[in-house]
């Protein structure tokens, strides 16, 4: 996620919901870095040290090496950094910090932006590492200034999917790697626990034939994931229909829907449109058009796509299938999970070896793509 490992004198802003797990997410990283001879400072402004404890006791980490200081006076802190000389600094949360030359309370956008600027101030001229947990906004930005995204060199989300215990951590921004990397995290009693293959986790969890679901192949990172989209489509009553994306791109999701009604002969466009991609996870790319528009027309249909049926694909607005970057590694990861068939763009063709066991069906069109998945070349609705 921060690119290879923890730049020194590196500022790391780590922000989520309140819950998902900001807190626990930063004592683990203590724990990694701390040992008898490497102090971390873990200052907490939320939470008492006996609080801290409690949280310690309960993930089994003995805290040899972690010092807890309980403070939110940001000069104080300071000192007690320099007397200290830390490894890396943790900073729960940038939200409880106060100086005292800014005169407003604490959390105003003065003492945040205050704060954050002599924090980062002390992390380059040490070469130390901080990291910050943060609030966000009731519309998931986050809370405090905006110059304090531009400030740090990395910001990164901890988010949760609706009711389950998956942890997707994502980075906004990063001066050190990628932005596209994903950590992929379970909460449990002992806290946070990674999960080593998460498309298997994923897969995993699917029903067997259901309507209106594909599996995408994307790149997130150096990682293939293996995603499943949902759509449903349901007759609208309102006078204009409602397209809802969870996890896509809602402009995407209009365009694939106008592509889907007018190239791909699909009757979509009376049809209220719900699309989502389960555990919460994000498609970006432009690979992943294909699966939403089959999904749609499965839903549409009603009729299931095969389970073993991976599809991949870039549609363009006069409903060709573009070809898509990395199409062998994607092919190979839904190999290696099992898939036995896989609609993927015909451009694609000389950049693929068929691994053993899998068909592969080259496509040049949306309809065609219907047609081959679904097998009705009349207009469905
Ligand atoms: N015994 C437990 N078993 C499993 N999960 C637990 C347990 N206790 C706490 N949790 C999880 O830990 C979460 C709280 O984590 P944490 O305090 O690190 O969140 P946070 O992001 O720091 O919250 P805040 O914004 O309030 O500071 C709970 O929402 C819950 O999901
Ligand atoms: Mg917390």
């Amino acid at each position: 996620m921060l690119g290879g490992g923890i730049v020194a004198g590196s500022v790391v802003l780590l922000t989520g919901e309140p819950g998902v797990g900001k807190s626990t997410l930063l004592l683990q990283i203590a724990e990694h870095l701390a040992s008898e001879d490497d102090a971390v400072m873990y200052v907490t402004g939320e939470e008492s040290p006996h609080q801290v404890k409690l949280r310690s006791q309960r993930l089994g980490i003995p805290g040899q090496g972690i010092f807890i200081l309980p403070e939110s006076d940001i000069d104080t802190i300071l000192e007690k950094l320099d007397d200290c000389r830390p490894v890396m600094a943790i900073v729960d949360s940038i939200q409880t910090l106060h100086c005292r030359e800014a005169s407003s309370g604490p959390g105003s956008v003065a003492q945040v932006r205050e704060s954050g600027l002599r924090l980062m101030h002390w992390a380059k001229t040490n070469h130390t590492p901080v990291f910050l947990a943060g609030h966000v906004t009731k519309d998931g930005g986050v809370a405090g200034p905006r110059v304090l995204e531009h400030m740090v060199d990395v910001v990164t989300y901890l988010e949760a999917q609706d009711a389950g215990s998956y942890r997707i951590l994502r980075n906004t921004k990063n001066r050190f790697g990628s932005t596209s990397e994903i950590g992929v995290f379970e909460m449990t009693g002992q806290g946070l626990a990674e999960v080593a293959d998460p498309s298997q986790a994923i897969i995993a969890q699917r029903y067997r034939e259901s309507v209106g679901t594909t599996v995408v192949p994307v790149l997130q990172g150096n990682r293939t994931l293996m995603l499943e989209v949902q759509a449903l489509t349901s007759p609208s009553s309102g006078p204009a229909p409602r397209r809802v994306g969870n996890g896509v791109d809602y402009n995407r999701l209009l365009m694939l829907s106008a592509v889907g009604n007018k190239r791909g002969n699909l009757g979509l466009a009376g049809q209220d449109i719900i699309v989502s991609v389960a555990g919460g996870f994000r498609v970006d790319e432009p690979a992943a058009d294909l699966a939403i528009v089959l999904a749609m027309a499965s839903s549409l249909c009603n009729r299931p796509l095969r389970f073993d049926l991976a599809a991949f694909g870039e549609v363009s607005l006069s409903g060709e299938v573009r070809p898509t970057p990395q199409a062998q590694r994607r092919v190979q990861e839904a190999s290696r999970l099992g898939f036995s068939k896989c609609i993927l763009p015909a451009a694609n063709q000389d950049q693929v070896n068929p691994p053993p066991g899998m068909q592969l069906d080259f496509v040049e069109s949306l309809h065609e793509s219907i047609q081959t998945a679904l097998g009705n070349p009349e207009r469905l609705s």
